[in-house]
């Protein structure tokens, strides 16, 4: 796509790419001194059609530590689509202005229609149903960081596994690695859809549904916690049935392993009780803080920033 390098799927890296990516950004978090000229004079759009707390402020944060300034909008409303603006024209804007863009949208291949037209890396920052690859770099390195390794676990995935972008970029990204079992705990309602059960079965990639999360926690050295989103649902009526199908509270958490960790993309709605929150294993805040080291790594290698910009503020313009 028009010679930049965007990301609209965490496939976009090798696996040997995503080790150096995630080596930079321990490297981030160890010496973040030593970065903090590298985008001295670029500048992040952030396009944000759909709500956003962390991809949006974590994306901005990145580039403010990075040295670099930071542009856009947090809400459709506020942009030019409410007077009926293509996605199209906005990056070729928005190419204008700034070095690098992240985009959410509502619509599923918003962020790819984006990349075809656009001067400037884009990054999807979340399609629809589609994928959240920026959330799975976050997951990824967080299971790195915390597990030690990317392979050779029990992972289950609870939730809506349906609607849930998170979910199926961090199912599509963890196949690439060796010894993965996945655990899919939901209702029926929001089983993990045909196209993801299918590739699975095409790669041989072992795996099991269940409906009772109580059943399969003894097994899990990952739980993935998702909310029921009510973004995603036809009607209230569905979501009010399904909001509260799994509440991870201390006593259901009792029946897992003692070195289990917990992971969420968060927002948590009550899919995870409060009273978890100080247990060791909980894990979803400093996964945050990770969303947040792979994203600097993640704006200096879609600008080409090579160690030779540490210190030295080189500028575009
Ligand atoms: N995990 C995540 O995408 O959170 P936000 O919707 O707050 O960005």
């Amino acid at each position: 796509m028009n010679g930049l390098r965007h990301l609209m799927t965490p496939m976009d890296f090798t696996v040997d790419e995503l080790e150096r990516l995630f080596d930079k950004a321990i490297d981030i978090r160890n010496d973040p001194a030593a970065y903090r000229h590298v985008c001295d004079g670029r500048i992040l759009a952030t396009c944000f059609y759909e709500p956003s707390t962390r991809t949006r402020l974590s994306f901005e944060t990145a580039m403010l530590r990075l040295g670099g300034q930071v542009i856009g909008f947090a809400d459709a409303s506020s942009s030019s689509s409410v007077k009926g603006e293509s996605v199209s024209d906005t990056i070729r804007v928005v190419s204008c202005f700034a070095d690098i863009c992240a985009m959410r949208h509502p619509k599923e291949g918003a962020a790819m229609v984006a990349a075809a037209k656009s001067g400037i890396p884009v990054i999807n920052a979340g399609d629809g149903g589609h994928e959240h690859p920026t959330q799975t770099l976050t997951d990824l390195l967080t299971i790195r960081s915390l597990y030690g390794s990317l392979s050779g676990f029990t992972i289950g995935l609870c939730g809506d596994l349906k609607f849930g972008r998170t979910v199926h970029s961090l199912v599509k990204s963890l196949v690439r690695y060796s010894g993965i079992r996945f655990i899919f705990i939901s209702p029926p309602e929001l089983r993990m859809p045909d196209y993801m059960r299918d590739m699975l079965d095409l790669k041989m990639i072992p795996y099991e549904e269940v409906i009772r999360l109580d059943d399969c926690l003894p097994d899990l050295d990952l739980l993935y916690m998702t909310r029921v989103q009510r973004e995603r649902f036809f009607n209230e009526e569905d979501y009010v049935r399904l909001k509260d199908f799994y509440i991870l509270d201390r006593e259901k958490l009792s029946r897992a392993r003692e070195n289990m960790h917990i992971l969420h993309p968060l927002p948590r709605v009550n899919e995870i009780s409060v009273d978890v929150d100080d247990d060791p294993r909980a894990a979803y805040f400093p996964q945050v803080q990770y969303g947040l080291f792979v994203r600097m790594a993640l704006i200096m290698t879609l600008l080409d920033m090579t160690d030779d910009h540490m210190n030295k503020g080189l500028l575009k313009w």
